[in-house]
């Protein structure tokens, strides 16, 4: 130990893209009476959380657990009651007004669970996925990289004239993965982006998320499904009661749990161990 003569640069960890400390968000209940005060709920509970470049996180965890508060906080669609979130050392600023943020927004990419609430009806598919290019001002022909985008998820590029109505659900959600990568993020995150589909569609949007991860791009993923889990993310974290109670390489939380709520959430789950 005394001798070593090591550069200290091989042995440090590699600073995190994403970091959160202390995330806590309260939110007020409903009144109970009129004038009676408002009780506080805990939606999230000082979670610390690391995202390495290029990992694939999942988030695990019962409904209600906080995982969509933890999601909205990390890229700044809400307000911390206290706790800090930093993306490659920047700090985000939740508060901020959002030319402030356009860095952020650059940097990430968001697909939402459901695909007939999240795109707007009214624009035609070319315009949905060139809005972040428009949003943040990047200069490149928006044409050219749509159908670029469109080919990237498996869409004809003629469909840039149609509209929402037109597809059908997994199509849907290809056109939104389109328009959360149009403008190159190095972080996708997904809440539940598969949940809403049928089986065969969300086996060839959870290829698509893992083409996406092998060219290394940083996924973060809330999921219920163990299996997509297992299949895609490189980490798991598990929430219960708006806290992160477990956290590490997928393979080792799913074959040994160390915690009980890990234990009762797999025992509810058919899982075949082996990823
Ligand atoms: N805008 C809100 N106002 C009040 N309570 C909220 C709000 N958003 C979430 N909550 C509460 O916070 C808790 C965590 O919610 P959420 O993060 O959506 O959980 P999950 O995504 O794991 O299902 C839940 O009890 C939920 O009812
Ligand atoms: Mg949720």
């Amino acid at each position: 130990m005394s001798d070593t003569t090591e550069p200290r640069a091989d042995s440090a960890p590699p600073e995190p893209l994403i970091r959160a400390r202390g995330l806590r968000r309260e939110y007020l209940g409903p009144r109970k009476e009129p004038f009676a005060r408002r009780a506080r709920m805990v939606a999230l509970d000082d979670v610390d959380l690391d995202v390495t470049a290029g990992r694939a996180l999942g988030i695990i965890g019962e409904s209600g657990s906080g995982k969509s508060t933890l999601i909205r906080l990390l890229l700044a669609l809400d307000r911390p009651t206290a706790g800090t979130v930093t993306i490659d050392g920047r700090a985000v600023d939740a508060s901020a007004p959002a030319r402030a943020l356009h860095w952020l927004r650059r940097e990430t990419g968001l697909v939402f669970q459901d695909p007939y609430a999240s795109l707007d009806p009214r624009q035609s598919v070319g315009r949905i996925v060139s809005e972040p290019l428009r949003a943040l001002g990047i200069e490149n022909d928006h044409r050219a990289r749509v159908a670029e985008v469109l080919t990237r998820v498996g869409l004809d590029p003629e469909m840039a004239g149609r509209y929402p109505h037109e597809f059908s659900g997994g199509q849907r959600q290809r056109v939104a993965l389109a328009r959360a990568i149009a403008h190159r993020p190095r972080i996708l995150v997904g809440d539940e982006p598969m949940s809403a589909l049928d089986v065969t569609v969300r086996a060839q949007i959870l290829d698509l998320l893992r083409e996406l991860s092998a060219d290394g791009m940083t996924l973060v993923l809330v999921s219920h499904d163990i299996g997509v889990v297992q299949n895609l993310c490189d980490d798991v974290a598990v929430m219960t009661d708006g806290r992160i109670v477990e956290h590490g390489p997928t393979a080792q939380v799913l074959r040994h749990p160390a915690h009980e709520y890990t234990r009762r959430l797999l025992a509810a789950i058919p899982v075949i161990p082996g990823r």
